[in-house]
């Protein structure tokens, strides 16, 4: 069968990471969590001193910076780990999780210029299919010929309170009414920015998993990819 590129894109809460990792590991992909660089970056620029709100000095930080993302390890993953993030060759995979760095990367992110270093790492990293990537953006801009496009959402007060519990479980002391505000100020930022908004692609297939778990939704993901991989091969493009 042919190995697909599936672009995952969707506002914070709607389970992208979740849903991605478990399509992966269903399908034998790798995952690779778009979000976790551009928090990457804003941990770097906050530890640094440097605005999030200055784009020659981000773009620099961005061409001076080392971000890789790996396979995390049977324990990290039990721990909840998704993708294992190296900044500068150091595991910030737990630092990238505050609310703070979301806050920072939704900033980080509305530069042009920062997205451009970012993408160009984005497209390396999954240049040879076989992908799941999440993101923002990733089926309109960094895999626009992505073979496979989904658009996952979920109600606003559904989305909240995921966040909300993964940060209980962190034991971070955050209330549901703050984690509300956070995420749909982030959403607003991330919708309403000029470039390379959260915008729903105009071939992504829409899921709406408010009322859906997390495996539901991965295996209705795997349903459609693999409807996919047999219209490819039918149509001789590949396999
Ligand atoms: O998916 P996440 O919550 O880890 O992403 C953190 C921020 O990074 C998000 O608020 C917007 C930005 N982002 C982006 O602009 N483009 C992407 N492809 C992924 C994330």
């Amino acid at each position: 069968m042919p190995k697909l590129t599936i672009a995952i894109d969707g506002p914070a809460g709607s389970g992208k990471s979740s849903v991605a990792r478990l399509v992966a590991q269903m399908l034998g992909y790798l995952y690779l969590d778009s979000g976790a660089m551009y928090r990457a970056l804003a941990l770097k620029a906050i530890r640094t001193g440097i605005s999030p709100d200055d784009e020659t000095r981000l773009e620099t930080l961005a061409r001076d910076t080392h971000i890789e993302l790996r396979v995390p390890s049977p324990e990290q993953e039990a721990a909840g780990a998704k993708n294992c993030v190296f900044l500068d060759a150091v595991d910030v995979t737990a630092a990238i999780r505050s609310a703070e760095v979301a806050q920072a990367a939704s900033h980080v992110a509305a530069f042009a210029k920062v997205r451009k270093v970012l993408v160009a790492e984005q497209q390396r990293a999954g240049a040879g299919g076989g992908v799941v990537m999440e993101g923002r953006d990733i089926g309109t801009v960094v895999f626009p010929n992505a073979e496979l496009k989904i658009f996952l959402d979920a109600a606003p007060e559904t989305r909240a309170e995921r966040r909300w519990k993964e940060h209980q479980e962190k034991g971070d002391r955050l209330t549901l009414a703050e984690v509300f505000d956070e995420v749909i100020e982030r959403d607003k930022r991330d919708r309403e920015r000029k470039v390379s908004p959260l915008v729903r692609a105009a071939d992504a297939v829409l899921v709406d998993n408010t009322a859906m778990g997390i495996e539901e939704t991965a295996r209705l993901i795997v349903m459609l990819a693999q409807e996919r991989e047999k219209d490819l091969v039918k149509a001789g493009r590949v396999g």
